[in-house]
């Protein structure tokens, strides 16, 4: 383990069939005022916005509304939401949803009582925050971004044509989650397997960086294989508590701070991948997929040793009498056919990139230097022309 850390996590995590029990040990540690958020009707439909409300109730809150929250949620939905919160002396912010309402819920906690604009202090300016914050608990119905365990925040612009990730300290991580796999049964195929992807992807980004020997990568390996077994029965059993279950366990430790210790990061695929969501609005995981395979190809040869490692220890290639080139080749397409059997996205003009769009993505593409090898503005437009 190279470097210095501090390792702290401060979310209380309530996982299974009954974890919604939890809502009624945490409540009581709150205010009364609750602004509930949530996106576009799934709570409602699948009947637990009901059971929230009769919750809330029962423990003597006072629910403020906020529905709506999109996929990708907007800066101008940050302000509505500030605005709401400031005017009703919010004590806690429950977060109802998916990566989307758990991202804004933090991004709304931290923008209340900030005051500048808030996109251009914490997104554009990156910096740290320095007023009140407002507690929030997530009760997660949707799989793959972390954000019920990490203090990540994700805002688009699209008048700026910038989608950009503020990661804050564990002062904003949620101060608890609520997982029950079984929520997660009712999102669509396509999102689904979308977040498969950035779960994947959220692994690789920590995993394909460095030399040296780590127990974050043996960690993040078991991860990894614990998802291929998972997500290739839960595509064809969407209702497969086991296979479900373990996905959504997987998803929380793929971002939540604990394989990236000890190592550095790269996080270049999500650059990307953001750069092209800013364009297009694109489901997230789906701009990761589109664009991953050009990308480690572009990369591979700077960190061979490793992507033959990826070969051998994620899909169990047989290293005999091969060399690391192939092994890293192999590796990578057995990443690939993994894609086509869980059916990502493979190709950015499906999520409505055109050419006339590639300039701009690259320049919304920040340049991180993380991995292995520091892109140029050239091998962004060649990775976006290979992943056309
Ligand atoms: O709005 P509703 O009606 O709820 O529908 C949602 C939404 O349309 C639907 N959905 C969610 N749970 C459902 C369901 N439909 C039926 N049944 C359910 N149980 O799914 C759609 C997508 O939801 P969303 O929250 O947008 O998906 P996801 O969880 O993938 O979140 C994506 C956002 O998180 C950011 C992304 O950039 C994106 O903005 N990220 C956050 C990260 C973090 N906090 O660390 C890291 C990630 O890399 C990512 O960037
Ligand atoms: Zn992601």
């Amino acid at each position: 383990m190279l470097g210095d850390f501090v390792y702290s996590n401060p979310t209380r995590l309530y996982f299974g069939e009954n974890a919604l029990d939890g809502l009624n040990q945490e409540l009581p540690k709150y205010g009364r005022n609750i602004l509930l958020t949530y996106g576009g009707g799934s709570v409602k439909k699948s009947g637990l916005y009901d059971e929230i409300v009769k919750i809330l109730k029962a423990n003597g809150k006072n629910i403020i509304e906020l529905p709506g929250v999109m996929a990708n949620p907007t800066v101008e939905k940050l302000y509505e939401g500030c605005k709401l919160a400031r005017e009703n002396n919010i004590d806690l912010i429950l977060a109802v949803g998916g990566g989307s309402v758990c991202d804004y819920s933090k991004a709304v906690s931290v923008s209340t009582f900030c005051d500048e604009d808030p996109w251009d202090k914490y997104f554009l300016r990156m910096e740290d925050v320095s007023n009140k914050i407002i507690p929030v608990g997530c009760v997660l119905t949707m799989v793959g971004t972390g954000s019920e365990m990490n203090g990540g925040s994700v805002i688009t612009n699209h008048s700026q044509k910038l989608k950009i990730g503020h990661v804050f300290g564990d002062n904003v991580f949620p101060k608890f989650s609520i997982l029950n796999p079984v929520y997660t049964f009712t999102v669509p195929q396509y999102q689904m397997v979308a977040g498969f992807f950035d779960i994947m992807c959220h692994i690789l980004e920590q995993y394909l960086s460095d030399q040296d020997d780590n127990t974050s990568d043996y960690i993040a390996e078991g991860l990894m294989r614990s998802l291929i077994t998972s997500s290739k029965i839960a595509v064809k059993n969407p209702k497969d508590y086991e296979a479900r279950s373990n996905i959504m366990w997987t998803a929380t430790w793929a971002l939540n701070t604990l394989i990236a210790k000890g190592k550095s990061t790269d996080w270049e695929v999500h650059m990307i991948g953001q750069a092209v969501g800013a364009y297009t609005n694109a489901t997230h995981g789906m701009t990761l997929s589109a664009v991953s395979l050009a990308y480690y190809r572009t990369i591979m040869n700077y960190g061979l040793k490793k992507f033959a490692r990826f070969a051998v220890n994620v899909w169990g290639v047989n290293p005999e009498g091969k060399t690391d080139s192939e092994l890293a080749n192999e590796g990578l397409k057995c990443l690939e056919n993994w894609m086509r059997e869980i059916g990502v996205v493979m190709n950015i003009k499906e999520l409505g990139v055109t050419p006339d769009m590639l300039e701009g993505i690259a320049d919304a593409t920040f340049l991180l230097g993380g991995g292995y090898k520091k892109l140029t503005r050239e091998e962004v437009i060649n990775i976006l022309k290979e992943s056309m």
